[in-house]
């Protein structure tokens, strides 16, 4: 674990780096979160491989908030960064929770943002890409509150999001988007997801580094009005 969360580090720190660096006389290199071609991205993967997707929790109860709101956590997460902060808010909520698991899952050659070709690099070229997903949500009615967590990649929320979006009736209720990132803030990857959502209340999102604390994730809960 704790050699995991130093690999993490050293790849974030080095994905910073590289994002930031730029040869002298061929302008800036740009970064991934400035959402251009993948053919002009750094050479460094910003994170670690996938490890073992987990599979879908379907089996956990309904719970609500002390306001009496049913709440469900659903999260994609490629290399379990996002998935952590998914857990300490599971802690937090004691909410529903619902891995958004892709019927492909991605391999590393997938997230490899330096490669134009490979698949995550030519579905965020996409905006019309939507993966499939396997499985879904139980009784999506049932719900007043979804937290949306997922990756920041190339400075938005990984097309899969926008499928799942599109997968179900959420008007009337409340979203809350969070996200994991090397570097690059929640930015405009909400504002995009609100334009696929009518009738939603969507509240402030936030990003959070892979290693982020429980009290970190409880700070930004504290924060929301989830009767909104
Ligand atoms: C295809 C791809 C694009 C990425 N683009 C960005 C980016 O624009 N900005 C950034 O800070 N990190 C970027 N990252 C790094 C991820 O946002 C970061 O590692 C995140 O925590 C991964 O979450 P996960 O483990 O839940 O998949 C990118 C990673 C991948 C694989």
């Amino acid at each position: 674990m704790k050699r995991t969360f130093s690999l993490f580090l050293t790849l974030a720190l080095v994905f910073v780096l590289t994002a930031c660096g730029s040869a002298p006389g061929q302008g800036s290199t740009p970064a991934p979160e400035e959402n251009t071609p993948a053919s002009t991205t750094p050479e460094t993967p910003p994170e670690s491989q996938p490890e073992d997707t987990p599979s879908t929790d379907g089996e956990t109860p309904t719970e609500t908030d002390d306001s009496g709101k049913k709440i469900l956590i659903a999260y994609f997460s490629a290399t379990n960064n996002t998935e952590g902060i998914a857990n300490h808010l599971n802690d937090i909520l004691d909410a529903d929770l619902y891995e958004i698991v892709p019927e492909q899952p991605y391999t590393s050659d997938d997230l490899n943002y330096n490669d134009s070709s490979s698949r995550s690099s030519q579905e965020m070229d996409d905006p019309s890409a939507r993966p499939a997903i396997s499985g879904s949500v139980d009784n999506m009615e049932q719900y007043d509150v979804i937290f949306l967590g997922y990756p920041i990649w190339w400075g938005e929320a990984p097309r899969i999001i926008n499928t799942f979006l599109e997968s179900y009736d959420l008007s009337g209720k409340t979203i809350a988007p969070f996200c994991t990132s090397a570097s690059s803030p929640l930015g405009s990857s909400a504002t995009m997801l609100q334009e696929l959502t009518e009738d939603v209340t969507w509240l402030e999102g936030q990003r959070f580094s892979g290693g982020a604390s429980v009290s970190d994730v409880q700070s930004w809960v504290d924060g929301l009005d989830l009767n909104g």
